[in-house]
């Protein structure tokens, strides 16, 4: 069974790893399409389950989690050490 906005919602590649499809494609993607595709995106997001055995603790370790990267971030000089970012498809 499909998605009702088409196989690659999540497009291109919902396989692949490409963390920047969160990221608005300035190129090809008007404001409100990208909105429409985000809103989208996170009605998908099953990382904190959903409903009523949702993750009790969802919002505050999706708020460590932004801390976390802020601080590793501003602590480190972070770099990819590759040519290219890993594709795990
Ligand atoms: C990145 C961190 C976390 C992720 C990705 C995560 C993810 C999940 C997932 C997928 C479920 C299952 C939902 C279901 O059964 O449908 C769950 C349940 C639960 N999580 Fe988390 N969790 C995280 C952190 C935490 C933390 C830090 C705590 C507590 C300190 C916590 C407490 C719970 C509890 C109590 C449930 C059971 C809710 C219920 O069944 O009523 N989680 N979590």
């Amino acid at each position: 069974m499909g998605h009702p906005l088409g196989k690659d919602y999540l497009r291109p590649g919902p396989e692949s790893f490409r963390p920047e499809r969160w990221l608005r494609d300035v190129d090809g993607e008007t404001e409100e399409g990208y909105q429409t595709r985000l809103t989208a995106m996170k009605h998908a997001d099953l990382m904190f389950g959903a409903g009523k055995r949702v993750c009790l603790e969802r919002n505050i370790s999706i708020m460590e989690t932004y801390k976390a990267m802020a601080t590793l971030f501003l602590t480190f000089d972070v770099s990819y050490s590759l040519p290219q970012p890993r594709d795990r498809s």
